[in-house]
């Protein structure tokens, strides 16, 4: 049979039920295969689950047979046959089969059981055919689109930003520096400046796209390259701002919670973690965050930003996010307007994600007046020629505005309980590794 024609069935509509008694043909890849003397077991993957397939001498053909009894894991194949309940057989169903076909035997899969985690950085290629990396890779889908959608019915139009770029947005250590026709230009660290911009047009704007971070550290939760939701606002304050973020929250959690229950628990995540999410989330404050932390026994001192341990000590016994705002202006980017009513304060808010996991939101309102923003911008001592156009949108019709980003693998790594942050994306690009 063809592999290319449109007569195949998924796996799923089979485990589904709907198959049964019915011949039908399926194709995909040797999830797993066992034979001993006239049988061959074949657990076929197809995007949409597995399903063992009992391949039978005698009753298919020889050459059929044969073939069965020689995939290797990962080999493709097309096997045809009629569904029957069988409690014994993973997913609960077995197709007996009546012809089995290779499409590909290929060589014998390098990826076994117990492999060291570099090894498996090294295969990624080969290992994001795994259960679990598949099932990450599909609830991180789900993911976006529910954060689309969120989006989609508030009347925010999606927009897309560069990548190059001449100007900073998250301050000089982090950038990206790369050689462009002869003067240096930067990987973009995030898109706000560009969706303030677009803000100015559309009103309510999103980007969704890659930010770069040369981030010298190693931790769980920082990758160099990460996918960046950034929505901004105009007409919106502080408290609009983090309304928003947290009905944005609450409403992927509860998605996913509801919509998708069985692929978190195929992955080890309690859906009933996230269908507890639910606001008002607590708000505390930079001065009360540090009080709280020195209490919990952090040694930092009032002045300092929080780090990844006092981040992970306000969180770890919390169910639900935490909003940390009014940050002090001494630490905090460029662009974030001054609290009128706490001088030295900004309109920050940072929204750290419960059970340890700490920050998944940077957002604040935005300086919208020009003086106000180039006295900043000179006490950062950044150069004005990069930032002109920025400056630009406070000098024609400027209104006020507010904005967030939402790390979306920071997202992921919380939700689906993961402890690194490199298996919420395909190919995590980290300090030591950018292959495959
Ligand atoms: O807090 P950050 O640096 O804020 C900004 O970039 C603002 N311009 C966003 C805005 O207002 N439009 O980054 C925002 C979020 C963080 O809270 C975190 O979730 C994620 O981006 N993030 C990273 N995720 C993975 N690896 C890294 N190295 C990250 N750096 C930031
Ligand atoms: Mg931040």
């Amino acid at each position: 049979m063809d592999c290319l024609s449109d007569s195949f069935v998924p796996v799923s509509s089979i485990l589904s039920g709907k198959c049964e008694g019915k011949k039908v043909s399926i194709r995909g890849w040797v999830h797993r295969a066992r034979s001993s003397g006239g049988l061959a077991f074949v657990i076929l993957r197809d995007s949409s689950g597995i399903i063992q397939c009992a391949v039978k001498k005698g009753v298919v053909e020889e050459k059929a047979f044969d073939a069965a009894k020689g995939v290797y894991v990962e080999s493709s194949c097309i096997v045809s046959g009629t569904p029957k309940k069988d409690e014994r057989a993973p997913g609960g169903w077995e197709i007996s089969a009546a012809d089995f076909g290779l499409i590909h035997l290929g060589t014998p899969f390098p990826i076994a059981k117990d492999q060291s985690v570099e090894f498996l950085l090294d295969t990624r290629h080969l290992w994001l055919r795994s259960q679990k990396l598949t099932k990450i890779m599909k609830l991180r889908d789900y993911a976006t689109r529910s954060l689309r959608n969120f989006f989609d019915e508030r009347g925010f139009f999606e927009c897309v930003p560069p990548i190059i770029t001449k100007s900073a947005c998250e301050g000089g250590s982090t950038l990206f520096q790369l050689d462009y026709f002869g003067t240096p230009a930067y990987l973009s660290q995030s898109g706000q400046m560009y969706a303030e911009v677009y803000m100015t047009a559309l009103e309510k704007v999103y980007i969704l796209a890659p930010s770069f971070r040369a981030e010298p550290s190693r931790t769980v939760r920082h990758l160099s390259e990460y996918w960046h939701l950034e929505p901004e606002m105009a007409f919106y304050n502080q408290k609009m701002n983090m309304q928003l973020q947290e009905e944005m929250i609450v409403h992927v959690c509860h998605d996913l919670g509801k919509n998708h229950a069985d692929l978190l628990t195929d992955i080890g995540r309690e859906p009933e973690k996230l269908l507890a999410v639910r606001g008002p989330f607590p708000r505390l404050t930079y001065e009360k965050a540090i009080e709280k932390c020195r209490s919990l026994g952090c040694k930092i001192e009032y002045g300092q930003d929080l780090g990844a341990d006092e981040e992970a000590a306000l969180t770890k016994e919390a169910s639900q996010p935490i909003f940390i705002h009014n940050h002090l202006k001494a630490f905090k980017a460029f662009y974030m307007r001054e609290d009128p009513n706490k001088p030295g304060t900004v309109l920050s808010n940072d929204l750290l994600a419960p059970e340890g996991h700490g920050e998944i939101i940077g957002g604040s309102e935005r300086i919208w007046d020009a003086a106000e923003l180039r006295q900043r911008m000179e006490e950062q001592n950044l150069p004005m020629s990069d930032y002109q156009w920025y400056v630009d949108l406070r000098e024609y019709g400027s209104v006020p505005h507010a904005g967030f980003g939402l790390g979306i693998e920071r997202l992921c790594k919380w939700m689906f309980g993961l402890d690194h942050i490199r298996d919420a994306i395909p190919f995590p690009r980290t300090i030591n590794r950018a292959y495959p």
